[in-house]
């Protein structure tokens, strides 16, 4: 079946990827919406409209099922969004993340994510909702999206960031650019990434078909296929939205 999934930028690509390594028998249609990018500090206005444009995109390819690659539209207008598009099948990460990070049974964990994000409190409380006992700390992180974007260095800063944080037991990653700085989380650090956990909400609306992947980027073709290459192997095309 045809599925849609977007995001800003890169960070949806690991979506894509944990998506289309289980179930590579369908057509993905990924949009990173670059031009807009970064997504964590806009109003909930801006986002609905991006959004909007996205889907309405989905619909003329005739896609019903969409993939929210996004925690920053999960937390800010995922309601809204399903209100207007009753005939869509909406999958969010956030609470596939909640879910995931639960079965962990870890009790100290760091919220990473983008200002918005933790602004809306939406892992706090979906959390502590499920298990009062847990620690929960929340932090905005919008350094890391342009240091991700663009290949660089993140090491200084997770280490600053990690630095007032020294009983935890485990990190959300809530934030689906994230998950391409796992591997720099010390290993005693469990790490809860926000792109695996949709691949278990996802498996009941799954029917196999032909398969097949296709990216767009509504910003630099060139400047983001470096990091899309890098990430999945396939070459992004421009796209008017
Ligand atoms: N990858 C996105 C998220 O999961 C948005 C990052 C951004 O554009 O700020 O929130």
């Amino acid at each position: 079946m045809r599925i849609g999934v977007f995001d800003s930028g890169v960070g949806g690509l690991t979506v894509l990827k944990s998506l289309y390594d289980k179930y590579p028998k369908n057509e993905y249609v990924y949009i990173a919406d670059s031009k807009h990018l970064p997504y964590g500090e806009k109003t909930k206005e801006e986002l609905f409209s991006y959004a909007s444009s996205i889907i309405d995109y989905f619909i003329k390819q005739n896609i019903k099922l969409v993939v929210i690659g996004c925690n920053t539209i999960c937390s800010t207008v995922y309601k809204d969004l399903e209100n207007k598009y009753k005939d869509i099948t909406f999958i969010g990460v956030i609470d596939a993340t909640v879910d995931l990070f639960l079965k962990s049974n870890k009790k100290n964990v760091l919220v990473i994510a983008t200002t918005n994000t933790i602004k809306s409190n939406k892992y706090e409380t979906k959390i502590k909702d499920k298990n009062s006992s847990i620690i929960v700390h929340s932090l905005a992180t919008p350094k890391l999206v342009p240091l991700i974007e663009n290949d660089l260095d993140t090491k200084e800063e997770i280490n600053n960031i990690l630095s007032n944080y020294k009983d935890i037991d485990s990190i959300i990653l809530g934030c689906t650019h994230y998950k391409l700085i796992e591997d720099k989380i010390p290993y005693n650090i469990t790490c809860i990434d926000s792109s695996t956990g949709v691949i278990n909400v996802i498996d009941k609306y799954i029917k196999d078909s032909t398969s097949n992947i296709k990216i767009y980027t509504t910003g630099n073709k060139d400047e983001f296929n470096k990091m899309c290459y890098k990430i999945i192997g396939i070459k992004a095309e421009n796209i008017n939205l």
